[in-house]
């Protein structure tokens, strides 16, 4: 008798557990059923299901951060020669975070050489005004940090190298110490599109066989702990809908040493660096053919100018491949939202898009608020700051996308607590 009622009591735990448990099992994971390109991407090792094996395209993305001084500018455009094409025959692309200051403040950046990338086609995105230390400033840093770092450096590029704010769309925190849900509210809020702070994937070679490289991903459901790898890692915990993430997957030496940010693995010679870039190229080109993000800190080339040659070598292996494409990360989050295949992108216009439109000098600036006279003041006037730049900040049809799937994302979660609720009930009143 009191067996029973004790087994009828743990059933009814269990089917009250279960009813409660996997509707909010669901609203965490994601999924294909709610989640599609173009606003949602789930996090995947897999290519987008459309591409038809065989025909993946293999995307290459470079990306430098920190400071830009006439001498980097010269690395870069010594890499990324005008004539370096993709198979269309338009200009590899590149992306740049760019930062004010150096770390410590000893450099700071030259704002008539961004000037002259971005005419070159580079995209340029933001890496913060300081970069100040401790590095665990940008783990805890408040959402009012993230806005004076982030928008007031989109400002600075907007008026000193004169970029529309509406393109500057990407993001990396410093030191690759993510700010949390205070980072992603203030990218959501200010009209960022994505984010490359996210380190994944594992530290040991051996066991990229059973977890390849993850693809750009957004960020509509909390990203899991393999997704935001570092420690101590204020990851977000909040869903960011159609934020993008680009992520960092791990390389490896030659030496199978890992590292997030390319210039940590050790190489002794020009080939040494060839090869070791070239072997994490044949592991995504070989596998899922996920994009390879290749993060680059300039420092790298003045340390050993070897690493120059290396690197030069890699891309000129790159551009003759057919099936090749070195792009800027907005490039591979656009190919992200609409996946072509290698030859639908073969057979695209040849519109290559290399000089942007200047900046329009008589429209608004919404984020003169946040203009640092400190920081400016201290940086000398480039021949491009003399006439008042202002422009909008960005376009408002991506600010109502992010509300609509906000909003989609709060009423599902509140069908499934409705469902949880109503089933509860449902078994209180059958077994009582
Ligand atoms: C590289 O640096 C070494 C000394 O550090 C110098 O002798 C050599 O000429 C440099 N090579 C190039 C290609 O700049
Ligand atoms: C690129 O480098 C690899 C490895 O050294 C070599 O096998 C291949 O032929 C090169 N490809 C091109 C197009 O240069
Ligand atoms: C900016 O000026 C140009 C020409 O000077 C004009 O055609 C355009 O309408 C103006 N834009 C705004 C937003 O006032």
């Amino acid at each position: 008798m009191a067996k029973t009622e004790l087994t009828s009591r743990a059933a009814l735990f269990v089917i009250v557990w279960a009813c409660l448990a996997v509707p909010g099992a669901q609203a965490e994971l994601c999924s294909e059923l709610n989640c599609m390109p173009p606003h949602c991407r789930c996090p995947s090792t897999q290519a987008p299901f459309s591409l038809p094996p065989g025909d993946i395209p293999q995307l290459v993305v470079f990306s430098f951060d920190g400071p830009v001084t006439p001498k980097y500018a010269d690395f870069y455009q010594r890499l990324f020669p005008v004539g370096l094409v993709n198979p269309n025959k338009c200009s590899a692309g590149v992306t740049l975070f760019v930062s004010n200051a150096g770390e410590e403040g000893r450099i700071r950046t030259d704002y008539a050489s961004v000037q002259k990338l971005y005419r070159l086609g580079y995209e340029i995105g933001v890496n913060s005004m300081s970069m100040k230390r401790p590095e665990m400033f940008w783990n805890d840093a408040t959402y009012e940090e993230y806005v004076t770092e982030m928008v007031g450096q989109r400002y600075l590029l907007s008026l000193k190298a004169r970029i529309p704010p509406s393109q500057i769309r990407g993001l990396r925190v410093p030191y690759l110490q993510p700010g949390g849900n205070n980072q992603f509210r203030m990218m959501a809020d200010k009209n960022f599109m994505y984010d490359s702070s996210l380190v994944t994937g594992p530290v040991s070679e051996d066991a990229t066989e059973n977890q390849p490289a993850v693809f750009p991903y957004t960020l509509d459901v909390p990203p899991e702990k393999y997704l935001c790898d570092i420690a101590p890692g204020n990851c977000p915990t909040d869903p960011f809908p159609g934020i993008w993430e680009f992520p960092l997957n791990r390389l490896f030496s030659t030496h199978g040493a890992p590292c997030a940010v390319a210039d940590d693995c050790q190489t002794n010679s020009a080939d040494d660096t060839f090869r070791y870039l070239m072997k994490n190229f044949l592991r995504h080109y070989k596998g899922q053919r996920a994009p390879l993000g290749l993060f680059i800190r300039p420092t790298w080339f003045e340390k050993n100018n070897y690493t120059l040659a290396g690197v030069d070598a890699f891309l000129k292996n790159m551009t003759a491949r057919k099936d090749v494409w070195v792009v800027t990360m907005a490039q591979a989050i656009e190919w992200m939202k609409a996946p072509k295949s290698n030859s639908q992108l073969l057979m695209a216009s040849k519109d290559c898009n290399v000089n942007p439109p200047l900046l329009a000098n008589n429209a608004t600036l919404d984020i003169i608020d946040l203009y640092d006279p400190e920081v400016t003041s201290s940086t000398s006037t480039t021949p491009a700051t003399t006439k008042q730049g202002k422009t909008t900040a960005s376009s408002p049809a991506h600010g109502d996308r992010h509300i609509d799937s906000r909003n989609r994302a709060n009423s599902e979660m509140f069908y499934f607590k409705l469902l949880a609720f109503i089933c509860s009930l449902l078994v209180y009143h059958l077994i009582l």
